[in-house]
């Protein structure tokens, strides 16, 4: 009893002592959240300081960058998006003030990604926060447009091709929607997904909720639905078509979370996906990276090492590598295990590369 209440005197001097300092006002972290679980691979960081005392802004980020700034803005306001590693990231901020005082507070964030084993939970710590309330965009309101009030911005039409079955009207400069001076980074990589390069968030950020995301609604008014599949639909009836008529269907595809696999903004990779396809593939099926579940018997008697799933020209798409789905199909497909052919046996798929 007694121990207890030494210890929380002392307890209580140790928040007094580094809690009283940053209650000081000198350093305040509006973004990110303490806590908060990320999809995606970037964080907005926005600190508070009060105008013209900081010499000297620290900040250090899960990637280990370090972002020093000399001068302090007259404004008070660091805004940088910030690249976040998967898992765990410490973002750290130190402020040196003009009288030699030194303020550091940091925020513990975890991003995750459903195709990383390290990755695929977050700790019962974390859990997912909405930023986009009256209350909070208030606090950016001064110096960013918080309204998505872009209708009579000009507009371009895309023509249906490729993936895409209509022509659709996007903007033409992209900066006109007031998402871009904040969320610009999500579209930066390599290969960008064409309505979020044009800058039509609210396509999927609709703020409706679906089945798996009912507790939600409200949360944000640019919440998307889970499952997001009949978003996607909207510009994407062909890959609606092999789903409705298919014999043989895939686990998350059938679960319409097209975004395990896509990333709906952007990636380094080819067809936005989180992994280069031969990774992505194995991530869930580890047992199938040999190749030697094709028709093993009959290829393994021709060549011992099993059938190649990877590093050889692909004979039925010129231009690419053989790869999962030079075979399979990762929407569905009429004949069986995602084989990309209409016949009942496995054989037929030869048929697309092997021509004797
Ligand atoms: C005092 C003015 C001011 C306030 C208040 C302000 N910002 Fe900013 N913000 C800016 C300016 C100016 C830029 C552009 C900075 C640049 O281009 O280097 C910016 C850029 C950003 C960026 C993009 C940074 C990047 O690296 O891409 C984000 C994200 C951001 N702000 C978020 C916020 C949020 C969230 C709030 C409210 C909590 C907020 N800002 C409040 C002035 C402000
Ligand atoms: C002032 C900066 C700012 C502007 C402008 C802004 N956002 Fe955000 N948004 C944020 C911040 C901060 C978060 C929290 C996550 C993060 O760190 O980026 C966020 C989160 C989100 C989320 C995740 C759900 C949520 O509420 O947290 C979505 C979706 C989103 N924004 C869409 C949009 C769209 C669409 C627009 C334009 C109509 C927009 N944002 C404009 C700063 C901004
Ligand atoms: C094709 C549909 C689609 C479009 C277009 C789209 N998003 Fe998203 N967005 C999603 C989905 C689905 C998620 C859920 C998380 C995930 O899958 O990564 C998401 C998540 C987000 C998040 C939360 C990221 C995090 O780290 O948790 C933000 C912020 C966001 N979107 C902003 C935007 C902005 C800004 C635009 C326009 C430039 C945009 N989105 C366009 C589908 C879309
Ligand atoms: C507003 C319409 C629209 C929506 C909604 C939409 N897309 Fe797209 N998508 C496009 C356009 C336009 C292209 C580029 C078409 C082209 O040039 O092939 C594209 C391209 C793609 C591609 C690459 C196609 C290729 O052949 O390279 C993938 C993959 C994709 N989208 C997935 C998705 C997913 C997953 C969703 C839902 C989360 C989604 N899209 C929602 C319009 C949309
Ligand atoms: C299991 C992972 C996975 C899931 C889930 C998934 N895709 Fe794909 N998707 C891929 C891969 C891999 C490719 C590239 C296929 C190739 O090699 O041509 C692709 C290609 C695409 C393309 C462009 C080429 C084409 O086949 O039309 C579109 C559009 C697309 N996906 C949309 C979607 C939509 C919409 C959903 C949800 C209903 C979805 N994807 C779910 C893995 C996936
Ligand atoms: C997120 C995990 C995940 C990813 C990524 C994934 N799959 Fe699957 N796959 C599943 C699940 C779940 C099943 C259904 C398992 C079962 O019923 O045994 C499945 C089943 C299959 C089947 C068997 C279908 C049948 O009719 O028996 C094939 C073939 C397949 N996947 C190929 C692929 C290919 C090719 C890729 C990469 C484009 C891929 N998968 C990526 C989870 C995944
Ligand atoms: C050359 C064509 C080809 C390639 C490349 C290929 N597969 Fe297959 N796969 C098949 C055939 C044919 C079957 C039918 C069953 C069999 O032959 O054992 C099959 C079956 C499967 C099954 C279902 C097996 C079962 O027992 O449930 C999965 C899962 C699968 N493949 C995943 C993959 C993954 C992951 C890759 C990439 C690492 C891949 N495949 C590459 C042709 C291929
Ligand atoms: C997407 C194209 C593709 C499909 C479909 C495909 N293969 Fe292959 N196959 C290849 C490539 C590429 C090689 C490697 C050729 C090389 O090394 O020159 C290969 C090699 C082989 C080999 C070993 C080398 C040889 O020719 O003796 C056998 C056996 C084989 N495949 C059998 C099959 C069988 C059986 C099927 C149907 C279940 C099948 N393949 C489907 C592309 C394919």
């Amino acid at each position: 009893m007694r121990r207890n209440r030494i210890t929380a005197i002392l307890l209580f001097g140790f928040l007094f002592l580094t809690g009283g300092r940053a209650d000081s006002g000198i350093l305040e972290i509006e973004s990110p959240q303490n806590g908060a679980i990320y999809d995606d691979a970037y964080a907005s960081l926005v600190v508070k300081t009060p105008p013209g005392k900081i010499r000297r802004l620290e900040i250090e980020t899960g990637e280990g960058k370090l972002y020093i700034y000399k001068h302090s803005p007259k404004t008070g306001y660091y805004c940088k998006s910030v690249k976040l590693k998967l898992g765990d990231n410490n973002i750290t901020v130190t402020a040196y003030t003009d009288d030699n005082e030194t303020v550091k507070k940091s925020v513990e964030v975890f991003y995750r990604s459903e195709v990383y084993e390290t990755a695929d939970e977050a700790p019962y710590r974390f859990k997912k926060y909405f930023f986009h309330s009256d209350k909070n965009e208030k606090k950016c309101s001064r110096c960013h447009k918080m309204e998505p009030d872009f209708k009579k911005a000009p507009k371009k039409t895309v023509k249906a091709k490729g993936g895409l079955t209509e022509d659709i009207q996007v903007l033409e400069n992209p900066q006109d929607s007031n998402c871009y001076s904040c969320h610009e980074v999500l579209t930066s990589r390599k290969n960008g997904h064409a309505p979020s390069v044009n800058f039509m968030c609210t396509v999927c950020h609709t703020g409706k909720a679906g089945e798996n995301n009912l507790p939600d609604e409200g949360k944000s008014k640019y919440l998307q639905p889970d499952p997001i599949a009949p978003d996607c639909f909207k510009c994407h009836e062909r890959v609606e078509e092999i789903m409705k008529h298919n014999r043989s269907d895939h686990g998350p595809t059938k679960l319409g979370r097209c975004n395990k696999c896509h990333n709906p903004h952007s990636s380094p990779n080819p067809f936005f996906l989180r992994k280069p396809i031969w990774e992505l593939c194995t991530t869930c099926h580890a047992e199938m990276a040999s190749g030697k579940h094709i028709i093993n018997a009959f290829v393994f008697s021709r060549n011992k090492g099993g059938h190649p799933t990877r590093g050889r020209p692909d004979p039925s798409r010129p231009g690419r590598e053989l790869v999962c789905s030079s075979c399979h199909n990762p929407h569905g497909s009429k004949g069986p295990f995602l084989l990309r052919t209409t016949g009942s046996t496995p054989f037929k798929v030869c048929k697309r590369c092997h021509k004797k």
